[in-house]
């Protein structure tokens, strides 16, 4: 069945929520991303033989890295038994809102697919990366993995069964994220969310998702900028980040299209309609990083329309 002994994947960093889409929305960046490299080693056993870029935080253990617990998944649907050796590169910060665990699921499966030549889609790879992705945020949401693996600006309509909908977006929209070099679990930021959201907060935010994603569709910067606004998980989640006014009145001020939290953050992300504005707007959120006494990191791209790629 095997045709390479070896492979080697890049999988991209993903903003998700991106505002009102608490769990249903993300999209996948340029840079950064995590590499992970399979090789058949002739025993039945997945075995992860090297981490780097980690600071030695990530397990060895296999069933608890998001990677192999993806691989893992997807050669059990299969009846498969084939031993793999499993390198993973990770090339951006660990819990820091940017899709980490879910860039090296999305590159495990990628790269087993490969690797076996299973042919499987992407729609069929997706539920062994949301798998992995469950080891770290202990929560089902695909809203880091399906933009990772599709890439693009992607909408999770719906979980049973799952609904992907890539969704068009300006090409000219360039995204700002600065990481403030602090971790933020996942599966913490998710126990400070209330279990049950008042009427109103669900018009609201139902009212900026639909924005959100006309305005993409359409074109429409103002309406971006204006629907970029979460009523949901932010509230809640703003203290977490010891500079986020700064951060993000450092955004507005230099002409973001609004400014937000990644995913479950620390990560913020901001848009804008000229790579030149994304740069300047990204120093000013570093120079606020910087001010709060954190160390931090900045990132500018359009928005990634590949995914994964074979390296
Ligand atoms: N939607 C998830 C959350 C993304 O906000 O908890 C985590 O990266």
């Amino acid at each position: 069945m095997a045709k390479l002994k070896s492979i080697k994947v890049f999988a991209p960093a993903s903003v998700s929520n991106v505002g009102p889409g608490f769990d249903m929305m993300g999209f996948a960046l340029n840079k950064p991303g995590d590499e992970v490299q399979l090789s058949l080693n002739g025993g039945s056993e997945i075995k992860i033989k090297k981490i780097t870029g980690d600071g030695g935080k990530l397990p060895y253990d296999a069933d608890k890295n998001t990677s192999t617990a993806a691989i893992k998944s997807l050669l059990k649907k299969f009846d498969l038994k084939i031993g793999i050796d499993v390198v993973i590169n990770k090339k951006m910060g660990i819990g820091s809102g940017l899709g980490s665990s879910a860039a090296s699921a999305v590159a495990g499966v990628f790269a087993a697919n490969k690797l076996l030549n299973l042919k499987l889609t992407k729609h069929e790879l997706l539920e062994h990366a949301i798998a992995g992705e469950f080891i770290a945020s202990k929560g089902i949401h695909a809203d880091n993995v399906a933009p990772a693996l599709f890439g693009g600006f992607v909408l999770i309509r719906g979980y049973d069964p799952i609904d992907v909908i890539q969704i068009d977006y300006p090409k000219d929209l360039f995204c700002t994220v600065v990481y403030p070099e602090i971790e933020i679990k996942t599966c913490e930021a998710r126990e400070l969310l209330d279990e049950n959201v008042p009427l109103k907060i669900a018009i609201a935010q139902a009212g900026n998702a639909s924005g959100l994603i006309t305005g993409l569709l359409t074109k429409n910067f103002d309406l971006i900028s204006r629907s970029i606004i979460d009523h949901i998980a932010e509230p809640k989640r703003a203290k977490l980040i010891p500079c986020y006014d700064e951060i993000r009145n450092a955004a507005l001020k230099n002409g973001a299209l609004n400014c937000n939290i990644s995913g479950s953050g620390p990560t913020m992300f901001s848009f804008s309609d000229s790579e030149v504005k994304a740069k300047k707007i990204g120093r000013a959120m570093l120079k606020a990083v910087v001010r709060s006494g954190l160390k931090g990191k900045i990132y500018v791209s359009r928005i990634n329309d590949k995914g994964p790629i074979v390296l």
